[in-house]
């Protein structure tokens, strides 16, 4: 092969991904996974109608997305609040014409022993974690349809393995992997394709705020430990890029695992 041919094709690859992921509502954008996700996609050609509660990361990270010559647009958005998932949906697609990808990365971690979750806190985490990527997905599926479009969420190692001390958060990320089956299996034969992240240990704000409850018997999350050092964020983002692109085309309903060989014994 000539040289000239090889640089072709490696544009006409580029130029395949950059059609691939186009217009994306992304969750958790101001921070951490999220942030490195959109930042990732952006600058595969991706526009990104980036959304969380954190307006000042937000614009942060549409900051570092156009800076770079990107598109980027800021979306305050509680998706715990159902009405204003809908709005969203409807905001991204009002913006941008259409909407390819829903990643759903915006969570929260929550420590305690179990005997002693409050009611509060069990909601909470259940809204934040489990009932927002839901009214998303609600909200987004029409539209995803219609483009053969792609969701991903974001699970988690926690999510399919028991651990202590982290009841309602496990219990959601869970919840997300069968959100993530169910939908993949109602909808795939239309050509929506529906897939999740199961990261182990990464590094950011989430796993910076580690707070094992007093008493906690520590023989009990030695599994916890990644048998490698913690992920950078950019090592989920570059998982999500692959799996919204077309050469991901055949992966439906997975549930992609990136955790160091934590779960793996
Ligand atoms: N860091 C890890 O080790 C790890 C491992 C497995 C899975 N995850 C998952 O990855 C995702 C991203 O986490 P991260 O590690 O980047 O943490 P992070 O704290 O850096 O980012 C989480 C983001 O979610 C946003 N958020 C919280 N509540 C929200 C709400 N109600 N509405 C909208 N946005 C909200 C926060 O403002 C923040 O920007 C989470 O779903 C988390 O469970 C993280």
């Amino acid at each position: 092969m000539t040289r000239a041919t090889t640089a072709e094709s490696m544009s006409d690859r580029r130029d395949t991904r950059v059609t691939q992921a186009r217009t994306t509502l992304l969750t958790g954008a101001a921070s951490g996974i999220g942030r490195a996700t959109a930042v990732r996609l952006a600058s595969e050609g991706a526009q990104i109608f980036a959304c969380d509660v954190d307006e000042r990361g937000l614009a942060a990270t549409v900051e570092t997305i156009t800076a770079a010559g990107g598109t980027a647009v800021a979306h305050r958005l509680d998706v715990a609040d159902p009405a204003a998932c809908r709005a969203a949906v409807a905001a991204a697609v009002a913006r941008f014409g259409k909407l390819d990808v829903l990643c759903n990365i915006a969570g929260v971690m929550s420590w305690g022993h179990a005997s002693e979750i409050s009611e509060a806190e069990w909601n909470r985490v259940v809204a934040i974690n489990l009932s927002g990527p839901f009214f998303l997905c609600r909200a987004a599926i029409p539209h995803l349809l219609a483009t053969r479009g792609t969701i991903v969420n974001m699970a988690s190692a926690a999510g399919t393995r028991g651990q202590a001390y982290t009841l309602p958060y496990s219990v959601t990320k869970a919840g997300v992997i069968s959100l993530t089956q169910c939908l993949a299996v109602e909808y795939g034969k239309r050509g929506l394709r529906v897939v999740a992240v199961a990261p182990g240990g990464v590094k950011t704000a989430l796993t910076s705020a580690v707070k094992f409850p007093d008493g906690a018997d520590m023989s009990l999350v030695a599994k916890l430990m990644p048998l490698m050092p913690l992920a950078e964020p950019e090592e989920i983002a570059a998982a999500v890029a692959y799996l919204v692109s077309d050469e991901a085309r055949f992966v439906n309903g997975a549930v992609l695992a990136i955790d160091g060989g934590q779960t793996a014994g």
